[in-house]
């Protein structure tokens, strides 16, 4: 591999590894040589996913929280600092929605996305920046959506939350970036994984949202690996506070269902 892609000695953590995106970005900043953290609430599928990734000779290892809990994020950055003594790359992934019409919308469903999809991250952001600072270099990407920088009706506390986080990604970068530490955002577009098991069972859904798209069709959950390792990389050394949309071109085009 060009050795500017290379995480070879590097520590990282990705969040919501379990499963879906954040599972495929583990095992692409595991291939590229990094030891990596998967982390989720629930142990059981955290566990299968490390002992598939170990099969495949990957340095990988399983660190259950639930980031939407303050303390655990704290401690959680805390313990793999004192266990590595470095860190260089926190992914932002995990991320979860809520389908309410605004009429309906609870109060609770908002602190929910916004404890996981926002303060979350700010926390585990802070801790690792601290790491990251000591030591002159560091990673930050946080995992955003379309819905970062448009917007769809029935999910506002999620585009809220999405919104807000490149804003934040924003601010990191103008604050860290003199001390050695880039943040980023990917942005996914349509992926076929769990978080979309609601949409994906409404009646001619997933074929609506292709003919939306230039490339025709909802992305693999690993089409967006090996975005994130470059992210992750040395080759992403200028690059800072910058959204990368990750969408098949959906948010960059007009697909109109008439010809001209
Ligand atoms: N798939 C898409 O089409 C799409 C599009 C745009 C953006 N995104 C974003 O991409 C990210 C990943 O999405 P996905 O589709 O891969 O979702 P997913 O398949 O539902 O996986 C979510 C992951 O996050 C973990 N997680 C959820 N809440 C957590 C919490 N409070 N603490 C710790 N871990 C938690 C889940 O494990 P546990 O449930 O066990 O905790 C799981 O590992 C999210 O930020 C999402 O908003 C996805």
């Amino acid at each position: 591999m060009t050795e500017i892609f290379s995480l070879k000695g590097q520590i990282a953590i990705v969040t919501g590894a379990s499963r879906g995106l954040g599972y495929e970005m583990a095992r692409a900043v595991a291939q590229s040589g990094a030891r990596v953290y998967l982390t989720a609430r629930g142990a059981n599928q955290l566990a299968d996913a490390v002992a598939t990734l170990r099969g495949q000779g990957l340095d990988v290892v399983a660190k259950a929280f639930d980031l939407a809990e303050p303390d655990a994020c704290v401690q959680a950055i805390a313990e793999i600092g004192a266990a590595e003594g470095r860190l260089d790359i926190l992914v932002n992934n995990a991320g979860i929605n809520a389908w309410e019409p605004l009429a309906e919308a609870k109060s609770a469903t908002w602190d929910r996305v916004m404890g996981t999809n926002i303060r979350g991250p700010y926390l585990l952001c802070r801790e690792a920046a601290r790491l990251m600072v000591a030591q002159g270099y560091g990673r930050l990407i946080n995992i955003g959506s379309a819905m970062a920088v448009a917007g769809r009706e029935k999910i506002t506390a999620y585009v809220a939350s999405k919104h807000g986080l490149a804003g934040m990604t924003r601010a990191l970068a103008a604050e860290l970036g003199p001390k050695g530490v880039t943040c980023n955002m990917m942005a996914p577009g349509y992926f076929l994984t769990d978080i979309n098991t609601t949409i994906l069972a409404r009646p001619g859904y997933e074929r609506g949202v292709s003919g939306r798209i230039p490339l025709g069709r909802w992305g693999n959950p690993d089409e967006v690996g090996g975005v994130v390792a470059f992210m992750a990389s040395k080759a992403s050394s200028y690059m800072n506070g910058h959204v990368l949309v990750v969408d098949g071109g959906l948010t960059e085009t007009f697909v109109l269902p008439v010809d001209g």
